[in-house]
């Protein structure tokens, strides 16, 4: 049985909201339409907030809706305090805040700002001249000439979205720095008053209006090192390297995150960091460490990476990976609480992804399209941490169809990378790209909600408007699962529940991995507090199981693996349907289920 680890001693009631709490990103240019013009907007998410209520979300994240030319779909901001107009206004924002605080839900905006817009008035004074109070706002360096007196950048940093990460400006004479596009010039965090500007104007400005925290993007990319020299040349066939050596943790960052901390403290808002290039514990932990005063919790995103290439060159050429890398990364990011102050985030989709069921399900039928999708869903609701869904996830929508050719591609960094591959003629690189692309790129995870199996999917009215093509599927949709006890929604629904119901175990109990080197099957224990009905703590164990393949794989021993006698194992959920066979040993294709060693009548919540 062994002790109550330290994160549950104090008993689930007395954690922060968030530990426990369901997030849910909503993309909202693709969520709901209110007006018909083909573009999401926040009347369109208000309208849906009660559906998102039913599900059990707690927390709505919402991804940029701020005055933007749109360039990287609003993560260039060019007015922190305006509402981009085809979303609505401030008011929808307010709106919406109260829904959720009424419904006793939250809801957290996404903070974007390690760089603006290029047209953000900031970075327009900026440029206007060297001597402009806000020159030093952004990182401005004067060009290097070589022998022939011909002008390159500053250094030879690859940027995110392919090319240089330097500008020239013809006007004054020198580059800026963007580690993203040009239009996102990135804002120069070494000067305080800048700093200054965007704790009141872009964190207090939204904290003073009532919404509950902030998703903070790239936020381990404010601090630069300040030598500005090129890095290591890794890519012979290019001109321009990968940096994040240069660029990421670097030497101020945790000085500014913890002035981030202060200004978030007043307002108790919660803060969840994007943060890349980051994948040890050692490297992870000083951000969410309690004691540090830095972030509530960060994104790491070794497992939502597999199956990318190197990330800096060739992110989208494939890399197949194993049932056990996906178990092993997994596990070490449950782990990571273990003997720590630190949090763990649960995360398999979000807008910068492809999804989840295309990725590690199964689509050769909609029969295992289906159970894959509950399969991923039993996964993610079953882990210590913080869980993040992404919209859409919770009735399993899958990549664009493979079919469909580059143009319906949108996003600036597909539409890079495959300029990038094309520029260089080999054909090889061409079609690897446009593979990887199919699997991977940003926009599977931005194609229009389905709220029903019209035309127009429930978005909006006239499907021609939609900002991206809609994909026609059949039974991939809120109307036609709801109510559906098979359904893919319906399983998350009960999933969610279940987690809640559970929590000291789910979200708060430890994980051992069972039988790592498993190709087929994955299974785990889950051990924690389980509050009887009656209020008794009990302390209880969860056998989670999955087969993750088509065909029928054997079950392992449970009682064996629950430790305890065959007549105290319990089945708590099964993602099969009524047909599946309970008891000879086996788990059907993409059949998940859990079993626990407590007696589930002692518990109000029927399971199964
Ligand atoms: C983050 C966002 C991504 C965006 C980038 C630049 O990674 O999630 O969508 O392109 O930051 O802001
Ligand atoms: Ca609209």
């Amino acid at each position: 049985m062994g002790s109550i680890p330290a994160q549950e001693q104090a008993g689930a009631e007395s954690q922060a909201w968030w530990k426990s709490a369901t997030f849910y990103q909503v993309y909202p240019a693709s969520f709901k339409d209110s007006n018909d013009d083909g573009w999401g907007d926040l009347p369109g998410l208000l309208s849906k907030v009660d559906y998102l209520h039913r599900l059990g979300v707690d927390c709505i994240w919402v991804s940029p809706i701020f005055e933007s030319p749109q360039k990287d779909m609003g993560y260039d901001v060019s007015d922190y305090q305006k509402i981009y107009a085809p979303y609505g206004s401030i008011e929808d924002v307010d709106a919406i805040v109260t829904a959720c605080h009424d419904r006793a839900m939250r809801v957290i905006l996404d903070l974007v700002v390690n760089h603006t817009s290029a047209e953000h008035a900031w970075f327009e004074e900026s440029r206007s001249s060297k001597d402009s109070p806000k020159r030093d706002w952004y990182i401005w360096k004067p060009p290097r000439y070589d022998s022939n007196g011909v002008r390159h950048p500053p250094t030879n940093w690859r940027g995110y979205f392919a090319g240089s990460t330097w500008t020239w400006d013809e006007h004054t004479q020198e580059y800026y720095l963007h580690l993203y596009a040009p239009e996102q010039p990135d804002l120069n965090w070494e000067n305080k008053e800048c700093r200054e500007a965007i704790y009141e104007e872009t964190m207090r400005f939204w904290l003073r209006r009532g919404v509950d925290g902030f998703r903070i993007d790239t936020v381990n990319k404010y601090s630069k090192r300040t030598e500005y020299v090129d890095a290591a040349v890794t890519d012979a066939s290019s001109s321009y390297q990968a940096a994040p050596e240069m660029w990421c943790n670097g030497p101020r960052i945790h000085e500014f995150i913890r002035e981030i901390n202060q200004v978030l403290a007043p307002y108790s808002a919660v803060s969840v960091g994007e943060l890349s290039n980051t994948p040890d514990p050692q490297g992870v932990l000083p951000y969410v460490s309690a004691k540090a005063k830095e972030l509530d919790m960060i994104f790491e995103f070794s497992v939502i990476r597999l199956g990318n290439g190197d990330l800096f060159t060739g992110k989208y050429i494939y890399k197949p990976f194993s049932l056990s890398r996906l178990k092993a990364l997994t596990e070490k990011w449950q782990y990571f609480i273990e003997g720590t102050d630190g949090w763990t985030t649960v995360f398999c989709e979000n807008h910068d992804n492809g999804r989840a069921v295309s990725r590690f399900g199964d689509m050769s039928t909609p029969e295992l399209w289906r159970s894959s999708a509950k399969a991923i869903a039993l996964w993610q609701t079953t882990l210590t941490g913080t869980l993040f869904l992404y919209q859409g996830q919770e009735i399993g929508m899958t990549n664009m169809p493979a079919s469909w050719d580059i143009t319906h591609y949108k996003d600036v960094e597909a539409v890079n990378f495959y300029a990038e591959a094309l520029e260089s003629g080999d054909e090889e690189r061409i079609q690897k790209t446009k593979h990887g692309l199919s699997v991977l790129a940003r926009d599977h995870a931005r194609v229009p909600f389905r709220w029903n199996d019209d035309k127009n999917v429930g978005f909006t009215d006239d499907e021609t408007k939609s900002w991206m093509r809609i994909p026609e599927e059949q039974g991939i949709s809120v109307e036609s699962q709801s109510g559906d006890p098979q359904s893919v929604l319906e399983f998350y629904r009960h999933m969610l529940a279940l987690r809640q119901r559970y929590q000291g175990l789910f979200v708060f109990g430890t994980h051992q991995l069972l039988d790592r080197d498993n190709e087929s099957t994955w299974a785990y224990v889950k051990e924690g507090i389980v509050v009887a009905r009656d209020g008794r703590e009990l302390r209880g164990k969860a056998l989670v199981v999955m087969n993750f393949t088509s065909q029928t794989a054997p079950l392992i021993d449970v009682a064996k693996a629950l430790g305890c006698m065959s007549q105290k194992v319990r089945l708590m959920v099964t993602t099969g349907t009524e047909t599946s066979r309970l008891d000879d040993g086996t788990l059907s294709a993409w059949e998940g289920r859990v079993y626990c060693d407590f007696d589930l009548e002692a518990c109000d919540l029927h399971c199964c």
